[in-house]
């Protein structure tokens, strides 16, 4: 049996005198298929993340990566072990200057255009290589970005709201690239409330709420639960199947 793709025993996280975003969280999120990560905004999802790929540390306890435990690994280990399970940062990924082809290469130390096009192919932009991120849409900005970390063949992916303000049609282009990436084989986890999305993909949940997270083990459980945060966070989305 393979090992967790990440998992955390006790982990607790705090800033300044604030009350702490994480408190002693045990949590193992499978290798294989796609956890979506939901809760509230401010509730701690991007700060799992950071402490899931050890952008972060925690104040106690301990995250392992693949297998891996993080604590008192080198910057360069931590990279290394990075490429395998990159993580996939809310908010813009790119550098305007460079094409969306030189920019996946960035990811590669051999900066290796061959490698770049056939993880460009991957998402579906093999026509879209040569261009620079200000001439092209949203959605191709983000499977560019998506094609970043796949370019040296992870095992693992980490996505943090990867189509949140991106309009209709982008969000699409975006969950059909995820959806094919499941299809391949390629575990996930993905931060996000695109519900729809949820639905087709998710095989698993977990709500980061209070300072816990709780799973959810399949997409139904997590409909279906009575917990009042899930309620709280669903009640618009059923609110608006309602309206139409
Ligand atoms: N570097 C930091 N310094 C201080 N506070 C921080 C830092 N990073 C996160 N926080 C705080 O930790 C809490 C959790 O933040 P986090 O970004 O993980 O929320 P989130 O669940 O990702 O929210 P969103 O849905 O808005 O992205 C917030 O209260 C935030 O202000
Ligand atoms: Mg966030």
């Amino acid at each position: 049996m393979s090992a967790p793709a990440i998992r955390f025993s006790g982990v607790s996280k705090a800033y300044g005198g604030a009350p702490p975003v994480l408190r002693r969280v045990d949590v193992e999120v499978p290798d294989s298929g796609v956890t979506f990560v939901v809760g509230r905004s401010g509730a701690g999802k991007s700060v799992f993340c950071r402490l899931a790929v050890g952008l972060e540390r925690p104040d106690e306890g301990e995250v392992l990566l693949m297998g891996t435990p993080l604590s008192g690994l080198s910057e360069r280990r931590l990279l290394e072990l990075r490429r395998d399970a990159p993580y996939l940062v809310q908010g813009p990924a790119l550098l305007d200057w460079l094409t969306l082809s030189e920019n996946v290469a960035l990811a590669d130390p051999q900066r290796d255009r061959a490698r770049a096009l056939s993880a460009l192919e991957r998402v579906g932009l093999t026509n879209e290589a040569d261009r620079l991120p200000t001439e092209v849409g949203p959605g191709v900005r983000k499977r560019a970005a998506i094609a970043r970390a796949l370019v040296l063949g992870p095992r693992y992916l980490l996505f943090d709201e990867p189509t949140t303000g991106l309009d209709h049609k982008s969000a699409r282009q975006v969950s059909e690239v995820l959806e094919r990436l499941r299809a391949e084989g390629l575990g996930a986890l993905v931060v996000s409330h695109d519900y729809p999305l949820l639905e087709r993909i998710a095989d698993r949940v977990i709500l980061v709420e209070g300072g816990q997270a709780r799973v959810f083990p399949s997409k139904d459980a997590f409909w279906t639960s009575d917990d009042p945060a899930v309620r709280e966070l669903l009640a618009p989305v059923r609110a608006e199947s309602f309206d139409g």
